[in-house]
């Protein structure tokens, strides 16, 4: 907002990266993105390394010859990019356990016993007797599994949203006003919003609004 008020240009894809990889840590972590500055684009920068070389052309896979040879140098880089994001997570796993054992369940207060996504998967590896055995390494896996999916989907998603918009002056306009007629222009759009859009669900049913469905399905 300072940058468009002093008429600056902003790379609005970085910044959709930075929001949704803030969504998605502070839904699973607690925290934006990793707290530093530093840490935070190092976040960034791996999922984004990640989810390139998913999709880059390996040519070991397709000629069997060349399967023991590391022609695109694929090897050391995902060497490279397993070292670095392990290196986060065992941070992030780290300072977590630390702050648990500072501050036992019991003498959690209600603000502090808000477990987050990290915290439940910490009960199951501390649980010697849940079903479910996880160890260290499926935690680390989840998290990066999640961080990884949520993050590029998500930015790609509304970054394809708002091209499409700009293509589409009428339909863009439409969602100004609604925006407008539902926030207003003195405050930010929230979550509970959601539920007074006339594109939500209950919308026209006239039924109490549901809050936006979090399973996922691909
Ligand atoms: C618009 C946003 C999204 C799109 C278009 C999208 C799309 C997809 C697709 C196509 C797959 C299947 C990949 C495959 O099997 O080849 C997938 C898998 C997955 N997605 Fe999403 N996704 C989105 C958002 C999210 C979010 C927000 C989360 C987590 C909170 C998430 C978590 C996952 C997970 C955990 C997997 C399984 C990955 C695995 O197989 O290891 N996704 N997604």
């Amino acid at each position: 907002m300072k940058k468009a008020e002093a008429g600056e240009a902003v790379n609005v894809s970085e910044e959709i990266v930075k929001l949704t990889n803030n969504v998605i840590s502070q839904m699973m972590l607690s925290i934006r993105c990793s707290g530093t500055k530093g840490e935070a684009k190092e976040a960034r920068n791996l999922v984004h390394e990640v989810t390139r070389i998913f999709g880059e052309f390996n040519v070991s896979d397709f000629i069997l010859m060349c399967r023991s040879l590391d022609l695109q140098g694929f090897g050391k880089r995902i060497e490279d990019i397993h070292e670095r994001y392990d290196g986060l997570l065992e941070k992030i796993i780290t300072n977590r356990e630390e702050l648990r054992k500072k501050k036992p369940e019991a003498e959690r207060t209600c603000e502090d016993d808000m477990k987050d996504f990290l915290d439940i998967l910490l009960d199951i590896l501390e649980d010697n007797n849940s079903d479910m055995k996880l160890t260290r390494d499926h935690v680390k896996a989840l998290v990066l599994d999640f961080l990884t999916a949520a993050t590029d989907s998500s930015a790609t998603a509304i970054e394809w949203a708002l091209a499409e918009l700009i293509n589409n002056p009428t339909v863009l306009k439409k969602a100004q006003e609604e925006i407008d007629e539902v926030v207003g222009e003195h405050r930010i759009v929230e979550e509970s919003d959601w539920s007074k859009s006339s594109i939500h669900p209950n919308h026209h049913k006239g039924n109490t609004p549901s809050p936006p469905s979090d399973s996922h399905d691909p």
